[in-house]
This record gives C-alpha cells, sequence and structure tokens, in this order.
C-alpha cells in the first residue's frame, strides 16, 4: 500500500520536475527571440549553419514526433512542416523559406500544450530517457541559436568597425595576471562516460580508463597568452601546423581568431573562435599538445581522494551562477580565474562554461555503444572526420553541461565559442 503511494508521488514528482525543466529551458530559447527582426530570423549567417528560426521550429518538430507521435500515437498534427523542419528534411541552404516568428512560437505552443497533457497519463517508467532527451535536444539547439547570434553580432560590429568590441556587455575586471600554470595528474585508473538516466547515447556506458601521468594547464589558453602566437608568426609559419592544418589555412588564410581583440580588456579572458587546426597549431609553438578526451575528463571529474568522479567539477551540485559562466547570462567571456567554486579535485578552472575546448580525441563511440534515440544523433558522426570537444560554452544551457558530456565538430568550424588547454606528458614534452 504505502509502496504503491511513494512510488506514484516520486513518479508524480518526476513528471512535475520535467514539466517544469521543459519551461525554464524554453523560456531561455525564447528569450533569445527577443528584438529580433524577420531577416534576422530566416537568413542563414553561415553556410554550416540553419537559420535561427529554422532551429526554433525543429525543436517543435522534434517534440511532436517523439512524444505525440511516437509515444502517443497521435497523427501528425502539422504535416507540412515535416519537411522543413526535419533534421535530414532539406539542406541548410534551403531552410530560408520559413513561416513568421509568430507562426512558429503557435507551432511550439500548441505542440507543447498537447505534450503537457500526454505527460500526465504518461507511462514515465519507461519513458524517462526520452523525456530527458528532449530537454537535452532544447538545450542544444538553443546554444545554436546563441552561436549563430553572436555569429550575426560580431559581423555586424566589424561593419561598424567597432574593433575594440569583443561582446556587447562591460568585461568583468580582470586583476590578475594570465596564469600559466600546470597542474601534474598522476597516473591512474578513473571513471569516463555516464551511466545517469541523462546520459545521452554517446556518453554510455561509464567505464574505467588507465592514463599515465601527464600535465594540463590550469586555465584555458588566453588571448594574452595566444597574442605571443600571432605576434611570433604563427600564422604566417608553417612550422607548427598539422599538414591537415596548414592546407586549411592556405584555404582559409585568416590571422586571428574569429572573436578577436587586441583590446587588453581582454587579456584574461580564453581565447575564444579558434579551429581545432589553430588549437593544435599553438599548442605546438609552445611546446604542448591538446588532452586528449580522456585526459580533460580525469582533470574534470575524477576525485582522487573518494576514488570516484564527479558529475560537474566541482561535484554533485547542479550549475549555479557561481560555480561557472553558462547559460546565455553573461553573453560573453569572463576571465578564466573568475570562478574559483567551479574548480575541479585537481584545481583545474573553468573546466565548464566559458568557452568549448577543443581535444585531440576523435568523435566515436565506447565499446558497446548503442544509438538512442536514433543512429542518426551520434552514430552517423563517428567517422573519424569529428574531433572532441568538452566542457561548454557561455552559451551552454545547464541541462547539456556536465563533464561527460561530449560536443562534436569538423576541425575547420571556428564559429562555436571554441578555445582549447594544452598538456604534455610527464616525461617529457610531446
Ligand atoms: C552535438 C551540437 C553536434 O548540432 O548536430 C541537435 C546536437 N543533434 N539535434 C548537432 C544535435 C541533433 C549536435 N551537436
Ligand atoms: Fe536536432
Amino acid at each position: 500500500m504505502w509502496e504503491k503511494i511513494l512510488k506514484s508521488t516520486s513518479i508524480n514528482s518526476c513528471k512535475d520536475a520535467i514539466a517544469s525543466t521543459l519551461h525554464q529551458c524554453r523560456l531561455g530559447t525564447l528569450a533569445l527571440f527577443e528584438g529580433i527582426d524577420d531577416t534576422a530570423f530566416r537568413r542563414q549567417a553561415h553556410p554550416d549553419f540553419s537559420p535561427i528560426g529554422w532551429h526554433l521550429g525543429h525543436i517543435a518538430f522534434i517534440e511532436a514526433y517523439w512524444i505525440l507521435e511516437r509515444c502517443a500515437g497521435l497523427a501528425p498534427m502539422f504535416p507540412q512542416y515535416h519537411k522543413l523542419f526535419a533534421a535530414d528534411g532539406l539542406p541548410k541552404c534551403e531552410r530560408e523559406n520559413l513561416p513568421a516568428f509568430s507562426d512558429v512560437c503557435d507551432y511550439l505552443d500548441t505542440v507543447r500544450s498537447k505534450v503537457l497533457s500526454y505527460l500526465e497519463t504518461a507511462p514515465l517508467a519507461n519513458q524517462e530517457r526520452l523525456w530527458r532527451f528532449l530537454i537535452q535536444h532544447e538545450s542544444q539547439h538553443s546554444e545554436i541559436i546563441a552561436f549563430i547570434l553572436q555569429l550575426q553580432r560580431w559581423h555586424h560590429l566589424e561593419r561598424h568597425q567597432e574593433m575594440w568590441v569583443r561582446g556587447r556587455a562591460k568585461p568583468l575586471p580582470s586583476d590578475l595576471q594570465p596564469p600559466t600554470e600546470m597542474l601534474e595528474i598522476p597516473a591512474g585508473e578513473f571513471e569516463m562516460g555516464n551511466d545517469s538516466i541523462d546520459a545521452l547515447d554517446n556518453e554510455r556506458v561509464l567505464h574505467r580508463v588507465y592514463l599515465d601521468t601527464y600535465w594540463i594547464d590550469r586555465y584555458p589558453v588566453t588571448c594574452k597568452q595566444y597574442r605571443v602566437f600571432m605576434e611570433a608568426g604563427g600564422y604566417q609559419n608553417s612550422q607548427w601546423w598539422s599538414t591537415a592544418g596548414w592546407q586549411w589555412l592556405q584555404e582559409n588564410p585568416v590571422q586571428e581568431p574569429l572573436y578577436w581583440s587586441f583590446a587588453p580588456t581582454w587579456d584574461n579572458h580564453p581565447v575564444c573562435g579558434v579551429s581545432w587546426y589553430e588549437a593544435d597549431a599553438y599548442a605546438r609553438f609552445v611546446g604542448k599538445r591538446l588532452p586528449t578526451e580522456a585526459e580533460w575528463e580525469k582533470a574534470a571529474s575524477w576525485d582522487t581522494r573518494l576514488g570516484c568522479h564527479r558529475t560537474y567539477p566541482w561535484g554533485e551540485a547542479s550549475p549555479q551562477t557561481h560555480h561557472c559562466n553558462h547559460d546565455q547570462t553573461t553573453r560573453q567571456t569572463t576571465p578564466v580565474n573568475a570562478y574559483p567554486a567551479g574548480q575541479s579535485a585537481y584545481g583545474c578552472y573553468d573546466m565548464l562554461g566559458n568557452v568549448w575546448e577543443w581535444t585531440s580525441s576523435w568523435f566515436d563511440g565506447y565499446e558497446g555503444f548503442v544509438s538512442y534515440p536514433y543512429r542518426g544523433y551520434s552514430q552517423v558522426y563517428f567517422d573519424g572526420q569529428h574531433r572532441v570537444l568538452k566542457g561548454g560554452s557561455w552559451a551552454t544551457r545547464p541541462w547539456a553541461m556536465r563533464s561527460s558530456f561530449r560536443n562534436w565538430y569538423y576541425p575547420s568550424i571556428r564559429q562555436i565559442l571554441a578555445g582549447f588547454r594544452c598538456a604534455y606528458d610527464a616525461d617529457g614534452v610531446k
């Protein structure tokens, strides 16, 4: 009797939590559209990204498809949107012909109210993972919308030659010198991945990995540090670049990161807007290398004293504003030493939030990988062409930010708010 009541109360509180998280997530998504005009809504800001309006419609499409069609067994409510908003419908360059913002909002609201009434009687015991996936799916598209807005804002600023501005808000004070410390991570096993209900297919399963002793930067590489590379002719000298990297640079003759400013205000901010090739070249320039994903994750999540992994560098508490720069509240980077409360057990700063960090690892499935909820979510990217990024950026929503979270992009991409930190072997550099 009691057991039954307890079980139904816990299912109900779980449903309440899902409904309230869906709502919180949606508020942030919609806030991104404040003051956006129709042109910005439907324009493709970059060939690798869809218009922000497409992302908004796609969020509703995925929710309708997985919950209303697949779980509730309802007929498609907006069949006219299927081709447009499905991820495998139209090529990215044909996604500019969108309904108006208000129509997309109607689509979102209509789907959401059906979804919430279905949730009341949904068999959560076998659906919880899907509902949690849904929250993370919207979180990720919400972040991509923020990437695109940053890109549009940047183009706009460049056109107005306000080169001293890297973001719109006033930078936080940066009192300390750019830190250069490295931390020694002693040899031993740690637990990599994630087996919680929130874990995406590519994070599963939790598995033990042994690593030799290595060193890793305590902070992400700052603008001041990166400037040394630029001033030493980093972009003009092939000796620091991989073959693929030098070839990329010849085809894309850039001379600085995408979101770059020479203003000293940014000295202690992480470098942001670099491709994997630039990150790799800088690491070689300073006699180091990029960390592997395992090295990054151990430094972020392993608690040597307790012999267990932490969900977040600071422990199990869900991310708050004092832990790290995330959830689109600052709308820009912050100095790399601004969040002492977010340190990992080893003492690394800024492992989560601020900027994504490139690793040297190719994106691939862990042993025993099983696709969920569909092959195209992760598995089609196990192609030896995508590098893993860890940690999240200032635009990452809290539900998609944890040490085990894996992001992946082509090494040439620069539009995703990515920086990096370096590592090296214990027995010498490289
Ligand atoms: C993990 C950001 C690379 O954008 O393709 C969204 C996230 N997958 N909908 C992507 C995703 C399906 C994914 N990234
Ligand atoms: Fe998607």
